[in-house]
């Protein structure tokens, strides 16, 4: 069959139409399901799965900054729903030896004069004391003096809370005792920001910015962006405490809690927002490290750019830890820069562990054979 000019013509501005309408219902589309699952997240947290979105409220905010120096601009004329005096940071230490890089993290907070609040979560029974006056264990009276620094030099508060749950069991985790649902009970403030440890604060400055930004569900996990579409757990968590949220999402947790993959069931998850052309980062991973571009990654932008860098890496027990240096070689990237970047990191760490704290790395514990020891190191100091 043959068609005329005007036919082809007419068959392919339909074609157009309906490749547009279909466009159309297919944005209108996602856009329900963005509010769907903010609603779902609230009312059946449980079925969301943990996909990584882009907000569109924190890419627009985090997407067009004309230079770092936005921020500090941003925040000079902005403040957060009910004021600084209403949003904090919010540590929860579970073991003795999270408390120092807690402490260090308030300490650079302190020095960079972040107006948030800032809260320390801790057992209460690192308070009591010894029975029949014998002496304090020498990690809890490490945990103790750092703790009262920390009331006294950082402007921090402390709060002990109680185990969540009875010790009936003989295994049971730090993370089953001290859920991160804890969190929630702080109704007095508006939001509050967690930071998975261990890490180190580069710049607070787009850490406090996120106190400001309009927030849609009731806790928000930030993970970093990566190269690949596997996106590591958030290492930072957002959340807007009430009762009425604590009470749901306890009833909905099973005993244990973060890093269980439970609540991460449970909570909206976004990648954090980067911003490429002014290589300014919010969050990064040391693991990630290795997949940067080496032709673009320099690493001393990464260093004054950068946010938050949540230190976790295959091999290494932790920043707080001397690791054999063959494995600490191991866990490093391959590309130059990120490896300057990477060090540098550790570095830092291990010399705010010494200037804030006073505490040297701690030995790592690993069974000598098979069948001996846990292979994880104990609480020391
Ligand atoms: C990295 O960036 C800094 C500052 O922008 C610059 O001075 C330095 O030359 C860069 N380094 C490399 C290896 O490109």
């Amino acid at each position: 069959m043959l068609l005329t000019s005007s036919q082809i013509s007419v068959a392919i501005s339909s074609t157009v139409v309906t490749i547009f309408t279909f466009l159309l219902f297919l944005s209108g589309y996602v856009l329900q399901q963005q509010t769907v699952r903010s609603i779902q997240a609230v009312i059946h947290p449980k079925i969301l799965p943990p996909a990584p979105t882009i907000n569109p409220v924190f890419a627009k905010h985090f997407g067009r900054p004309p230079g770092h120096g936005f921020y500090e601009k941003y925040l000079a004329s902005n403040r957060p729903k009910g004021g600084w005096a209403k949003v904090a940071y919010v540590q929860l230490v579970r073991q003795h030896i999270e408390v120092c890089g807690t402490i260090t993290a308030f300490a650079q907070l302190e020095k960079e004069e972040s107006m948030a609040q800032r809260i320390i979560m801790y057992p209460r029974e690192w308070d009591a004391q010894p029975q029949d006056g014998a002496k304090l264990a020498p990690h809890v009276e490490t945990s103790r003096r750092l703790l009262r620094e920390a009331a006294k030099h950082y402007k921090v508060m402390l709060q002990p809370i109680e185990p969540n749950v009875q010790r009936t069991r003989s295994k049971i985790t730090p993370e089953e005792l001290y859920p991160l649902t804890n969190l929630l009970a702080l109704h007095y403030y508006n939001r509050v920001l967690y930071l998975k440890p261990a890490g180190l604060i580069l710049d607070p400055t787009p850490l406090d910015l996120l106190f400001t930004l309009p927030m849609d569900s009731p806790i928000l996990g930030l993970s970093a962006p990566t190269s690949t579409s596997e996106h590591p757990p958030p290492s930072i968590l957002l959340l807007q405490p009430s009762k009425s949220t604590y009470k749901e999402l306890s009833s909905l947790l099973p005993e244990g809690a973060y890093p269980d993959t439970e609540i991460l069931n449970l909570i909206h998850v976004e990648s954090a927002p980067r911003e490429k052309e002014f290589h300014t980062r919010l969050l990064a991973e040391t693991s990630a490290l290795d997949a940067e571009n080496v032709a673009e990654f320099n690493a001393t932008e990464f260093l004054e750019m950068t946010g938050y860098v949540h230190i976790e890496d295959p091999g290494v027990e932790g920043p707080e830890f001397d690791v054999p240096r063959p494995d600490f070689v191991r866990a490093m990237p391959s590309g130059k820069q990120a490896r300057k970047a990477w060090e540098s990191v550790y570095e830092r760490y291990r010399d705010a562990r010494r200037d804030v704290c006073a505490l040297d790395l701690a030995p790592v514990d690993r069974p000598v054979d098979e069948g001996g020891g846990t292979g994880m190191a104990e609480e020391l100091k």
